[in-house]
């Protein structure tokens, strides 16, 4: 079964409407375990190693300290990722859920499909909203791939809903959890990653209107240089 077919099982399995209630009730997020079983990862898991010399470090003091791989790295080395991003069944799933119609990134945007790697010790992310650099309102799809750690990606639920009070809600990314949201709703961190630990993620971004001006493109790939992927590699990516 390759990825694209795991996704479409996946999806079958869930009781959509239950799943849509959750993303609702929790102001445009949702978290489900064990969407897709470890083994049929595969197809990514099993190329990771081949990717550590790709892994672009970076540390920026009160805001991050981990490694990203962009999506023209993974366009070259795991094209399943790509096609798992593009397969209908995961575009109509998405599309249902968030009640949206949600686009692709453009190929130029190296965060279209990114794998956050926690790989040293200390390494984390502090609190923040997921950036959204376009007209549309932007989604973010997170899937579990390597979680050999205590690490912990935390939520914090209903921040700009003053009817709601706020609820913290701590996410163990194992291998095949999903989690969906809405960048502008979910703020969101990660704690620290322990000694000898490892924690890899897959995060896909869809938006409901692509475009954007230069002035957004140029401030998005200078905040994804710096915080992602380096200089060289997003303003002249290979
Ligand atoms: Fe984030």
């Amino acid at each position: 079964m390759n990825l694209v077919e795991s996704i479409a099982s996946a999806i079958a399995r869930l009781d959509i409407d239950e799943v849509q209630r959750q993303y609702f009730f929790q102001d445009e997020a949702v978290i489900i375990d064990s969407f897709i079983p470890e083994a049929e990862l595969a197809p990514i898991v099993g190329k990771l190693d081949g990717l550590r010399s790709m892994m672009h470090r970076s540390r920026v003091p009160g805001i991050k300290k981990s490694s990203s791989v962009n999506r023209h790295v993974l366009d070259r080395a795991i094209p399943a990722v790509r096609e798992m991003y593009q397969s209908p069944a995961l575009v109509n799933f998405l599309n249902g859920l968030t009640d949206r119609k949600l686009q692709f990134c453009p190929q130029a945007d190296p965060h279209t499909c990114t794998l956050y790697c926690y790989l040293d010790e200390g390494d984390y992310f502090a609190g923040h909203y997921d950036t959204n650099y376009y007209r549309g309102t932007r989604f973010t799809v997170l899937l579990g791939l390597v979680n050999d750690t205590q690490s912990k990606l935390v939520a914090e639920l209903y921040k700009k809903d003053d009817s709601r009070e706020n609820r913290v809600v701590e996410i163990a990314l194992k291998p095949g959890t999903l989690v969906v949201f809405n960048c502008h709703r979910l703020y969101h961190w990660v704690t620290p990653l322990g000694k000898e630990e490892e924690r890899i993620v897959l995060a896909m971004e869809y938006v409901t209107d692509p475009r954007r001006s230069r002035f957004q493109q140029l401030v998005s790939n200078i905040k994804d240089a710096v915080i992602y992927f380096g200089f060289k590699e997003t303003f002249n990516p290979r």
